[in-house]
């Protein structure tokens, strides 16, 4: 059987990235597997959050997913915290993954900076609580940005020790999932650099929540360089702004960089730009539309997590109830 997880994290600013890179794969893919979404708010607080800030962020993300087209009825939407399967299961993975695993993440590197003394023990383990995110639901594929793929490779060999430690075929082993001409996007003000909820420009990123004209704006004051549009896919790798508004064109128009590159080589920025806003502008206003609707009524979106949340409950608990004999604990 064919399960999907992924999940994001409830920290404000649901961007384009997050938005080309996993949840418009999440919509995809919904007709042909089962899939459980979730907002990762345990994974949320590894960096200080304000708690009403939180509450507020986990409903619009959900509020995101489910106006970009996620079906909370067919499938499962649900917050992390409301399945203790989760913070269970990570435990018994921050025991089998290894401390040298851990000290390879760079994430925890990029996110910790130069003082990771001050940085939280939940940010250094925060990927066992991703592995667990997934395996407590045994899911065997997990569609996300290329800036999880290290995780998912952790969560592998995670899979694989407790399988191998035990000696049992407990496990799946999680498929990665990296979709489409954007499964990278950059920052607008600094191609070398991924757009991010965190950085402190919002120049840097186009939010789910930008009206029209910000977005106009946005793209307007996008860096690039002082060259005419890319004539050749081999140019790109020295052209970051360049490679990556391309990209994004490609994956709103549901192309490739090739075919853009043919449609617009030798042009200005300028045209290039005025068409990319248009079709920014055309996929994401429905969504920021819909959006506004649903954060109108908060407690219908409440309802919808929670009522997702026993749904998510009742695939894990009996896993976990089969990890916790493995192990050898006494049964409940
Ligand atoms: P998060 O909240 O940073 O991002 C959510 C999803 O968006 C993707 N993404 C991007 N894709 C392309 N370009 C970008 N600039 C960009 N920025 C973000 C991410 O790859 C992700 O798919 N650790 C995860 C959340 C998580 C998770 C999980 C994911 C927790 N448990 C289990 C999958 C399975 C994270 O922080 O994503």
């Amino acid at each position: 059987m064919s399960r999907i997880f992924s999940g994001v994290q409830p920290t404000g600013n649901l961007h384009l990235g997050n938005y080309l890179g996993a949840i418009r794969n999440w919509v995809r893919l919904q007709d042909q597997f089962e899939c459980i979404f979730c907002m990762v708010d345990l994974h949320a607080i590894t960096v200080w959050q304000d708690p009403k800030e939180l509450t507020r962020n986990t409903r619009e993300v959900a509020a995101g997913m489910i106006a970009a087209g996620v079906d909370a009825e067919k499938h499962i939407v649900f917050n992390q915290s409301m399945v203790p399967a989760h913070a269970q299961l990570a435990w018994i993975f921050n025991c089998v993954a290894r401390i040298g695993w851990l000290n390879r993440m760079t994430q925890f590197k990029e996110k910790a900076g130069k003082h990771k003394e001050n940085a939280s023990v939940g940010l250094y383990a925060y990927p066992n609580l991703m592995s667990a995110d997934i395996l407590t639901y045994k899911a065997t594929h997990v569609p996300v940005g290329e800036d999880q793929k290290q995780h998912l490779e952790l969560a592998r060999d995670t899979a694989q020790k407790f399988n191998s430690d035990y000696g049992v075929e407990f496990f799946p082993i999680p498929e990665p999932l990296i979709l489409g001409a954007a499964a990278r996007v950059m920052s607008l003000r600094d191609g070398t650099r991924k757009m991010s909820k965190s950085d402190e420009s919002d120049y840097s990123r186009i939010n789910m929540t930008d009206d029209a004209d910000t977005i106009a704006l946005k793209v307007r004051k996008a860096k690039t360089d002082l060259h005419p549009m890319p004539a050749a896919l081999g140019e790109l790798d020295e052209r970051p702004e360049a490679s990556n508004l391309l990209g994004i064109y490609a994956a709103l128009s549901d192309t490739d960089k090739e075919a853009v590159i043919q449609r617009f080589a030798g042009q200005q920025f300028s045209a290039f730009k005025q068409e990319l806003i248009d079709l920014a502008v055309a996929t994401l206003g429905p969504i920021n539309a819909e959006m506004k609707r649903l954060m109108a009524d908060p407690g219908h979106i409440d309802a919808v997590l929670k009522q997702g949340a026993e749904r998510a409950d009742a695939i894990a608990r009996p896993i976990l109830a089969e990890i916790y004999d493995i192990v050898g604990f006494l049964k409940p």
